[in-house]
């Protein structure tokens, strides 16, 4: 049985790993039954025939296949390593070598630290420049004495680029180099280019565009927040047959040019004239003096293109032509046009037709969302952006070459390119309920939509920024259905470097309202918020809690720590937080009219959020060995539950808010004592039937909602909460059509009226955090408290709602897991399966039983009651 599926830091064959211990996973051939390995062997070379060994593990024993840390003699940079991999589950049964694998490792550290980058920064764009969206191109002309063998090029910007070698794209990654905390954390690429130069003149060129960079963000038309000119950073290096090495870099002999891209703005969408591509005039480039800021080895997944869609045309009252795609989703349009010299073709984009069916873009606010091409004239040309993307569904097109003569586009050359940060999709849910594999559907989408290299709050209107607040919520729910390891230690790397001195967290991560002149009147603060800022702590714990990466929990320690101290000094007594500005329980229904602050007050929420933070943090501490700060953090949790309960909770048990969310919070945190649950819940439970069943909850309540019913023992009532299909509830919005979770219960009220037009998204992903509920308890599939990486899974399928059968599979760090189970004549008929080298305990009513990897299946009797 071949140890399979190499990587190396969570990723497949990386260029450019910027960690000097990296750390190996692997994974296994088949489904062996009851595998436990018990020996395992890492060699690591120079060359593929592994001919000289650099290191060797030598033979090992130990059971671990996930994250094995390198522990041979420094790794040189820029440099290929081979490894392979032989296991097994004795000495006597270890495999033969698994089939070679490689990474290569990031340009020498130094180069990464603050202000050392070596490479000059070199910019087309003039001082005047600075609320310039046009887009620059820079080039240069280079002789190559061979042919190369082997070559690298790493290139990295202020803004965004597009890097070209002899006119073809180097890779299919989309807006490179990403958003990180600029200020601090610029990423560069690495790139294989070795098919793409040849022996002679080689032209080497940039388009670079203003991106998050110069570019306007944020509601508050803030632009130029990090810089006032675009500049271009790249180094190549190539090598010939003969061993001999050829490099350069950027330097003021490039030359630059006005180019085709008139317009380009993340928000705004693009403006692009064909006919002038390559014509406009070269002139010398400045070099640009970089501040202090780090040029790291990029650490997140590249945003790449993904699933296509076609359109189809729909008849509107207004007699727009308008073009639906189906999904609501992130990326643009790619589209092939035909006509002459100078025609146009102009689109604009929305996410939903207004209640008489017309195209509808007030909700973006002041997002244009439009592009706009001049046509070359002559064969077909094929277009789609590059510097700024749009969230959608339908497409209404306002110009076309023909136009006036009476001619009409056709729905076939026009594409929806799906383009989000590359991550492994590792979830499949499907159950009996066709609503609820709707809302499964939508909840995907969401994460889809809004994981553009950072996680954001939505795609399309003048927003899409990091807010910690819906990262926090759906941190749990984005790493079931991906692997996001990769993805959060890249956000969380920013946040640390946008977290302030004193441990508060920003509201967005990277940070573009602290240094943002303008203010928004209704925030006190840029910083800080209960229920946000708890991201420091808690992105981290879920993404350990998946990954089983026990390195972002080391990372990210003294930033959640910093956080919970933040809040200890600001407490009342260190226990109590009554104090800050808090976007408290946002968006719920029992905001006063016109509002977006939920009822429950901040003191109660915010108190709630620090228990739990702290708690979380007492925990990471207990796992990382830090046996001092586990014991004294679990005793702060513990006077922090305390303070909880003689401020809001009575003798008796009454919670001095009665809203749903602060029964919720009460619950689910595990704030109040047991004797009181049993009169929360009922508490709780009348609030809800006070509403006819419905919530009222916003971001705060939402997520826990259904946890804490069937944490209670009323498992009953959250399938009841969950099943809900009039307004306000998840399947309302499936009802309506959704195709990814509305950020309003109340988007779209009933009588086809929408909420405000200033504050409305259809792609929001922050409700969708009910997906982890569903998950594991219709999927069935969970993990002890103390695993992580689903090494030691649960099963625990409860099913209700009149559901009978569902069927699940996860990808975890060790293989498939799987859950299907389906309920008939009274007989409940279950069938999992466990991956290699994992464990799993199933808990059904009639008791407990362990299983090792491999598939099986049981079956028990199960009273219809129980199933209702
Ligand atoms: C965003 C939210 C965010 C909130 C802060 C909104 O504009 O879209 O999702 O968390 O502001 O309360």
């Amino acid at each position: 049985m071949k140890a399979i599926d190499l990587r190396v830091e969570n990723q497949v064959r990386p260029l450019g790993l910027g960690e000097a211990s990296p750390r190996f996973s692997w994974r296994y051939e088949g489904s062996p039954s009851n595998y436990v390995q018990g020996v395992y062997h890492i060699e690591v070379a120079r060359s593929a025939d592994f001919r000289m060994a650099l290191w060797s593990s030598g033979l090992m024993s130990g059971a671990e296949s996930h994250l094995v840390p390198y522990l041979g003699p420094p790794l040189e940079p820029g440099s290929r390593y081979w490894f392979r991999i032989r296991a097994g589950s004795s000495e006597a049964a270890i495999s033969e070598w698994s089939d070679p694998s490689w990474f290569e490792t990031a340009l020498d550290p130094r180069f990464s630290e603050p202000g050392a980058w070596p490479f000059p920064f070199i910019t087309a764009e003039r001082l005047s420049d600075a609320r310039s969206s046009a887009a620059t191109s820079l080039e240069k002309t280079l002789e190559l004495p061979f042919t190369p063998v082997s070559a690298r090029v790493r290139a990295t910007a202020l803004g965004l680029y597009e890097l070209t070698l002899n006119g073809e794209k180097v890779s299919e990654a989309r807006l490179t180099p990403g958003w990180t905390a600029y200020g601090k954390r610029l990423a560069y690429q690495t790139y294989d280019v070795t098919g793409r130069l040849k022996r002679g003149v080689n032209v080497i060129a940039a388009m670079l565009g203003p991106g998050w960079y110069k570019g306007e963000m944020t509601w508050l038309k803030s632009r130029n927040l990090y810089g006032k000119r675009t500049a271009f950073s790249c180094q190549l290096e190539a090598l010939g047959p003969g061993g001999e090495i050829f490099s350069a870099s950027t330097d003021p002999s490039w030359e630059g040019r006005d180019s085709p891209l008139l317009f380009a703005e993340i928000y705004h969408g693009e403006i692009y004239d064909a006919r002038l591509e390559r014509k406009g005039a070269l002139r010398p480039v400045s070099l640009l003096k970089l501040p202090e800021v780090a040029v790291v080895p990029q650490d997140g997944p590249p945003v790449l293109p993904h699933e296509r869609f076609a359109a189809r045309k729909i008849a509107t009252p207004l007699g727009d032509f308008v073009l639906d795609f189906g999904q609501n989703l992130t990326g643009w349009v790619e589209f092939r046009v035909e006509g002459l010299p100078g025609e146009r073709l102009v689109l604009s984009h929305a996410e939903t037709l207004d209640a008489s069916g017309n195209f509808y873009t007030k909700n973006l606010r002041r997002a244009r969302n439009r592009v706009e091409y001049f046509l070359r004239g002559g064969p077909p040309e094929l277009f789609s952006p590059r510097f700024s993307f749009q969230g959608f569904r339908y497409i209404r097109i306002e110009e076309w070459p023909g136009k006036d003569r009476g001619l009409e586009p056709s729905p076939k050359d026009f594409t929806a390119v799906v383009i989000r940060s590359s991550m492994e999709e590792t979830l499949t849910f499907e159950c009996s309920h066709p609503g609820l594999n709707q809302l499964h559907h939508n909840i995907a989408w969401g994460w889809k939509g809004n994981a553009v290299d950072i996680p954001t709050d939505c795609p399309q209107r003048d927003e899409r920024l990091g807010w910690t607040g819906d990262a926090q919520i759906f941190a749990a729910t984005a790493s079931r259905l991906c692997r996001t390891d990769r993805f959060f230690l890249k956000w969380l790397r920013d946040l640390r470097a946008d977290q302030r001195p004193d441990g508060g967290v920003p509201f967005v991560i990277p940070d573009v309202l602290s240094n943002n002149p303008k203010k928004e009147p209704m925030m006190e603060s840029t910083h800080s918020s209960t229920g946000w800022a708890d991201a420091a702590v808690m992105v981290p714990w879920e993404v350990y809690r998946a990954s089983g990466d026990l390195r972002i929990l080391e990372e990210s320690w003294p930033s959640m720590k910093a956080w919970v101290e933040y809040i200890r000094a600001r407490a009342e007594d260190g226990l109590l937080w009554n104090t800050g500005f808090h976007f408290g329980d946002w968006v719920a229904l029992d905001a006063k009219e016109g509002s977006f602050f939920g009822a429950t007050p901040n003191d109660l929420t915010a108190t709630a959020y620090y228990a739990r933070s702290t708690e979380i943090l007492a925990e990471t501490a207990r796992i990382l060995g830090k046996d001092a700060e586990a014991r004294d953090y679990g005793a702060l949790h513990k006077q922090i539950v305390g303070a909880f309960r003689a401020e809001f909770l009575t003798a008796r048990g009454r919670l001095a808010s009665r809203t749903q969310t602060a029964h919720i919070l009460a619950l689910a945190f595990g704030l109040a004592p047991e004797e009181h649950v049993a009169r929360i819940i009922r508490d709780l439970l009348r609030l809800l039937d006070e509403n006819d069943g419905h919530l009222t909850t916003g971001f705060l309540g939402t997520p826990a909602f259904c946890d804490a019913l069937s944490g209670s023992g009323r498992l009953d009532r959250a399938y009841a909460l969950l099943l809900k299909e009039d307004f306000p509830s998840w399947l309302y919005q499936v009802g309506k059509g959704a195709t990814t979770v509305w950020e309003h219960w109340d988007g779209l009220k009933p009588d086809g009226r929408m909420w405000s037009a200033k504050m409305n998204s259809f792609n929001h992903y922050a409700y969708g955090a009910v997906g982890d509920w569903m998950y594991r308890t219709i999927g069935g599939i969970e993990q002890e408290r103390d695993s992580a990486g689903y090494r030691r899974i649960v099963f625990k399928p409860r099913p209700g709602g009149g559901l009978t059968w569902a069927r699940q599979e996860l990808e975890t760090p060790y293989g498939k897991a799987a859950m299907s189970w389906s309920i008939a004549d009274g007989i409940w008929s279950l069938e999992f399966e466990v991956p290699p080298n994992a464990s799993a305990r199933l808990v059904l009513p009639s008791g407990e039983t362990r299983w090792g990897s491999g598939s099986w299946s049981v079956e028990e009797e199960i009273p219809t009651a129980a199933v209702r």
